[in-house]
């Protein structure tokens, strides 16, 4: 095994490491970054002393979870599965991988103030392999210290029916640690898991290259919720679920007895499900105890009186200027009063009080973002609906059967479902992009469609930028077509970048301030808020509020649909019903369907 020596960054004791970056001293977490979706595993600090063969003991040590022994911390932490796209030349890139701070995502110095134990058993769960293994075994095998046991146990079995009873002592003990591990209950959890994340029994039971990546996503999401690690590191979990399966998630995980890492743009699910939020900003972490909610207040607030700092010291150089002090010598003396200041906190608190030289303070960062969508003329109803429309795609069951669905200019309509029941579909029949098989789609002549989904923002022309398409599809002025995009929160030097280079979210914004420029009477939009961030979900969501048209919306958002007071229409048996009560009713629905009990955490 690997030993080096190296000075913990935390309190520079020298720490003799095994491989694992983990300072005995401190217990601090030095750098390990892990790149995701390649599973990695976990080395051993002395191994178990039971019957396994020295060559089978080390054989064994392949797998992505090494439960032959007590693992010390092993934190997969970077999410960095792509590189970001920069000018950074790849060299730099990989040798930037090396720093403890990784100001991309998520970075290791977090975890000292978590209450994770130093001893932990720890998986990274990329999409699960595809092939023929039933998927509620692909989940079950994730615990392999349970599969030894058992193959322990089997092994055992036989050689005491072979007349061997010295086999006796050590099934015994065996048969124990299966009790301990809740073997017998293993394959109900694992089911159960499955359910909440959308599988049907015969899902459960079908093998893993039959399910498309999300789908495998999902099982390996089932992987990880069922080994109950120590510590569950979860990147954007939500992403790729529908909403009863958020639902179900954010039920499950308030019930999470470990420690829980999560980064999520979910403002609904981080709080329900938080009690401490780190935020990373200006690539530092700021600590917050609280949900999400009470982070929001306490950073506006911190907002606010950083705000009236910077305000104070800014009056402070003008009048020491006026008072006939040059640029230079006003700086350096309110860096000298900073000083003092900070040399009598020092005093006072000496362990708090930070050692480097104060620098002036810095204009607060002020992040916010607007969307708009023009007020619609009034039309007269109906304006858009489906007539006894049956549809489903060439050689498949029909999804609908005589459905009649219609809106007026006041509707504000959630299509809610599991995966895979027809919604995108039901929203592409009423744009008029997918043609019913029976029945038709009828709508007012003047109606204006805005429509977004996914697909949107992969459809720009790559090799035009953001203005230039704004340009050419309303025929702008450059200086307008900047400024709705700047209304749309995307940054001024992406405005003239070839789309090509934008990231997702930045698409996104590209899309739906192309939506705005359409001046729509009714939106339709299919999982807007999925490269969305907090701050653009919530502008969406006052956007919608503000906005007098028609809003037809799929999203597994809670928020967002609780927000905007979105009726809940559910797609079920081929048909469109209206569901009685609201959200909250809904939600109690989907649960109790599941068998779970619903949690009743209070909200902070
Ligand atoms: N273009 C297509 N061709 C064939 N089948 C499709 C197509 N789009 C969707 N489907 C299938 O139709 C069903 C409903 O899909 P979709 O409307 O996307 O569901 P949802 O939005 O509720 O997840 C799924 O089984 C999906 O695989
Ligand atoms: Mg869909």
């Amino acid at each position: 095994m690997l030993m080096t020596h190296q000075p913990c960054m935390r309190c520079c004791a020298l720490t003799r490491l095994c491989v694992l970056p983990v300072c005995v001293t401190c217990v601090c977490y030095l750098y390990l970054p892990v790149y995701l979706p390649v599973c990695t595993c976990v080395t051993c600090t002395e191994v178990h002393a039971d019957d396994t063969p020295a060559v089978h003991a080390v054989l064994r040590a392949d797998t992505p979870v090494c439960v032959t022994c007590v693992l010390p911390v092993y934190l997969p932490v970077c999410t960095c599965a792509e590189v970001h796209a920069d000018d950074t030349p790849a060299v730099h890139a990989v040798l930037r991988a090396d720093t403890p701070v990784c100001v991309t995502c998520v970075y290791l110095p977090v975890l000292p103030v978590l209450p994770v134990s130093p001893v932990c058993t720890c998986v990274t769960c990329a999409e699960v392999h595809a092939d023929d293994t039933p998927a509620v075994h692909a989940v079950l095998r994730a615990d392999t210290q349970r599969l030894r046991l058992l193959e322990e146990e089997r092994h055992l079995q036989r050689l005491l029916d072979s007349g061997d009873d010295s086999a006796a002592q050590r099934l015994e003990k065996v048969y124990e640690e299966l009790r301990a591990i809740g073997a017998a209950a293993a394959e109900a959890k694992a089911r159960r898991i499955l359910a909440g994340l959308g599988f049907t029994p015969e899902m459960q039971n079908r093998a893993t290259r039959k399910f498309s990546g999300g789908w495998r996503m999902r099982v390996s999401l089932a992987r990880a919720l069922f080994l109950e690690p120590t510590l569950l590191l979860l990147d954007e979990p939500t992403n790729h679920l529908d909403l009863n399966a958020v639902i179900w998630l954010n039920n499950y995980l308030q019930g999470w007895k470990k420690t829980l890492l999560v980064v999520s743009h979910d403002q609904g699910f981080l709080d329900d499900v938080c009690t401490d939020i780190i935020h990373l900003d200006s690539q530092r972490l700021h600590y917050y105890r609280g949900n999400y909610m009470t982070f929001k207040k306490m950073y506006q607030q911190k907002q606010k009186e950083l705000m009236k700092q910077f305000e104070k010291q800014e009056k402070k150089l003008r009048d020491l200027k006026a008072g006939g002090k040059s640029t230079k010598q006003a700086e350096k003396q309110t860096k000298e009063a900073l000083t003092r200041k900070q040399q009598k906190c020092r005093r006072r608190a000496p362990s708090e009080a930070a050692a480097e030289a104060p620098e002036l303070l810095r204009r607060p960062r002020e992040y916010s973002v607007r969307f708009t969508f023009p007020n619609p003329p009034p039309l007269s109803p109906p304006i858009l609906g489906l007539h006894g429309v049956d549809f489903g795609y060439e050689g498949q069951e029909l999804l609908f059967r005589n459905l009649d669905f219609g809106i007026d200019m006041e509707s504000r309509v959630c299509i809610v479902g599991p995966n895979g029941v027809g919604k995108s579909t039901l929203l592409q029949l009423l744009t008029g992009a997918l043609t019913p098989l029976r029945g038709q789609m009828r709508r007012n002549h003047r109606l204006k469609v805005g429509f977004f989904n996914q697909q949107a923002a992969e459809q720009l022309r790559l090799e035009e930028t953001a203005a230039e398409f704004l340009q050419r599809s309303f025929n702008l002025a450059h200086q307008d077509a900047r400024r709705c995009l700047g209304r749309f929160g995307l940054e001024g030097h992406a405005h003239t970048l070839q789309i090509a280079k934008l990231s997702g979210g930045q698409k996104a914004r590209v899309v739906f301030a192309e939506l705005a420029c359409r001046e729509p009477d009714v939106l339709i939009l299919d999982e807007p808020t999925n490269n969305l961030d907090i701050e653009s979900i919530d502008a969406l969501a006052d956007a919608i509020n503000e906005y007098k048209g028609a809003v037809i919306v799929v999203s597994h958002d809670a928020r967002l649909i609780t927000e905007t007071g979105c009726q809940l229409w559910v797609v079920e048996e081929q048909g469109l019903s209206q569901i009685d009560g609201d959200f909250h009713d809904y939600k109690r629905e989907v649960l109790e369907a599941l068998g779970e009990v619903v949690a009743a955490r209070p909200r902070e």
